[in-house]
C-alpha cells in the first residue's frame, strides 16, 4: 500500500490526516506483507491506468455486498464481518493506521470477507456498477465544521447521486454525523433536489438504534452530550 501511495499519490489525497503517528517498522511490514491480499487497490489503479475489465469484486460467495466509507480504526467494519461471513464488507478509508489496525484483526480472526480501498473512496465510487451493492454506510464522516470547508464534505450532492446509483435499492445508505449542520446540510441537498428521495426516514437514533454508539467517534461525540443523526436514503 505504502509503495501504490507513493507512486499514485493523487488517488490517496484527502484534506485531512492520512497518517497521525509515524508507523512502526512492524506495522510497515504488515502492510507490506499482507494488504493487498485483501486490497481493491491495485485492481482501481488497473482499471483507471489500462482499463482493466477484470471485476472489482467477486460475489459469488456471498450473499450481500455492504460497503463502509471512512470507517476509522474499523471497530463497526470487523464487528459486522464476524458476525455475518456471509456478507461481503468492503471498508473505504484513507487514514492508514486505520487500515493497519484492520488487517491485524483480519490476520487475528482468519476474515475471509472483507476486501479494503485505501484510496481516496471518490476513486471506487467513480468505478462501482451501477446497482452492485447492497448497503452504504458512513459513520460520522469528517464534519468540516468551518463554513469555507463545507467544499470538503464528503456527502455532498454529486456524491449522493452516485451513491444512488451504486446502492441496489433506496434507503440502503446510511449515514450517521454528530454534526448538526452537516445534517442539516444533507437535508438541504435532498430538499432542493426533488428527485433524491430520502424522506421521512431522518432521525435521532437512541439507544437502541443499530448504529448508536457503534464507533469510537461517535461515542465520544454521545459522550459530550451531542445527538447522532441518522439520514437513510
Ligand atoms: C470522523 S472520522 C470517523 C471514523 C469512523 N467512522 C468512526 O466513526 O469512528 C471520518 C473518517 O473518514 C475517513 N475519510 C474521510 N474522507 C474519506 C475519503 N474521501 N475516502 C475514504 N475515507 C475517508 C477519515 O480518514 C476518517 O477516518
Amino acid at each position: 500500500m505504502l509503495d501504490l501511495r507513493s507512486k499514485f499519490p493523487d488517488y490517496y489525497k484527502y484534506h485531512g490526516r492520512n497518517i497521525t503517528k509515524k508507523l512502526s517498522s512492524s506495522n510497515v511490514r504488515i502492510l507490506n506483507d499482507h494488504y493487498s491480499k485483501y486490497s481493491l487497490d491495485k485492481k482501481i489503479l488497473n482499471i483507471y491506468s489500462i482499463g482493466s475489465t477484470e471485476q472489482l469484486l467477486q460475489s459469488d460467495f456471498f450473499k450481500k455486498i455492504i460497503l463502509e466509507v471512512g470507517f476509522g480504526d474499523g471497530e463497526h467494519l470487523i464487528e459486522c464481518a464476524l458476525s455475518n461471513p456471509k456478507v461481503l464488507y468492503v471498508g473505504s478509508e484513507v487514514y492508514v493506521n486505520g487500515v493497519v489496525k484492520v488487517l491485524k484483526k483480519i490476520l487475528e480472526h482468519d476474515i475471509k470477507n472483507i476486501r479494503l480501498c485505501g484510496m481516496n473512496f471518490v476513486y471506487l465510487l467513480n468505478i462501482l456498477n451501477q446497482n452492485s451493492i447492497d448497503e452504504l454506510k458512513i459513520i460520522n464522516p469528517d464534519p468540516w465544521r468551518k463554513k469555507r470547508h463545507f467544499k470538503r464534505r464528503l456527502v455532498n450532492l454529486e456524491n449522493i447521486i452516485k451513491i444512488s446509483g451504486v446502492v441496489k435499492n433506496k434507503y440502503s445508505s446510511y449515514i450517521t454525523t454528530d454534526s448538526e449542520s452537516y445534517f442539516n446540510y444533507i437535508n438541504e441537498i435532498f430538499s432542493s433536489n426533488s428527485n433524491l428521495i430520502h424522506e421521512n426516514k431522518n432521525k435521532i437514533l437512541s439507544k437502541n438504534d443499530k448504529l448508536y454508539g457503534v464507533s469510537r467517534y461517535q461515542r465520544k461525540a454521545i459522550k459530550n452530550g451531542k445527538k447522532i443523526y441518522q439520514l437513510t436514503f
